[in-house]
């Protein structure tokens, strides 16, 4: 594998890990943590949460994106292996999901703290909450699919 192709690989892994260890950690660690926490308190930490680790996402999809395309490119475009056509679908899946959140989802979030209509909040919470886990669910298959392209 030539160094271009590593550095690809580099930062698409180190995006891919910024990304998914984020949600695992707000799904699996931030969220039950707060569950016993008022309204009050907890969604305008959810929101200041969230603010700061969707920047973080919005650089992971930029670095995932030009990284993959890159090393698809290389696979030879539309002739790569199959599975790795299956990682970028679901990688493409993630993205419209996070696009989805953070511009639909998130600003209802924001909305109802600047408000105090804590329960329209926890309605945009909630539905954030089963989003995140979609997109937990595609990215296992879109890793999994990365690992099985190792066989092509
Ligand atoms: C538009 C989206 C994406 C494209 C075009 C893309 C493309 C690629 C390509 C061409 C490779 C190299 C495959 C190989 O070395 O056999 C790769 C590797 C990888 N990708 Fe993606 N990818 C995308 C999104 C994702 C996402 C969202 C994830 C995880 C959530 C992911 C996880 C991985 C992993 C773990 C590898 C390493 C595979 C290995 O070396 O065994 N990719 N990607």
């Amino acid at each position: 594998m030539s160094i271009v192709m590593n550095v690809a690989l580099f930062l698409h892994l180190a995006a891919v890990a910024v990304w998914v260890g984020g949600m695992v950690f707000a799904q699996f660690c931030l969220r039950p943590s707060l569950a016993d926490v008022s309204p009050q308190l907890r969604l305008p930490l959810i929101e200041a949460v969230f603010g700061r680790f969707f920047n973080w996402v919005g650089a992971s999809v930029i670095v995932v994106l030009a990284s993959g395309g890159f090393m698809m490119a290389r696979f030879g475009g539309a002739h790569a292996p199959w599975p790795v056509h299956v990682m970028a679908g679901f990688g493409i899946l993630m993205m419209l999901t996070y696009g989805h959140v953070r511009f639909a989802v998130f600003p209802r979030i924001r909305r109802a703290v600047q408000a105090q209509k804590w329960p329209d909040g926890a309605r945009a919470v909630d539905t954030m909450r089963r989003l995140v886990a979609l997109n937990l669910v595609f990215s296992v298959i879109a890793i999994g699919s990365a690992v099985l392209s190792r066989g092509f």
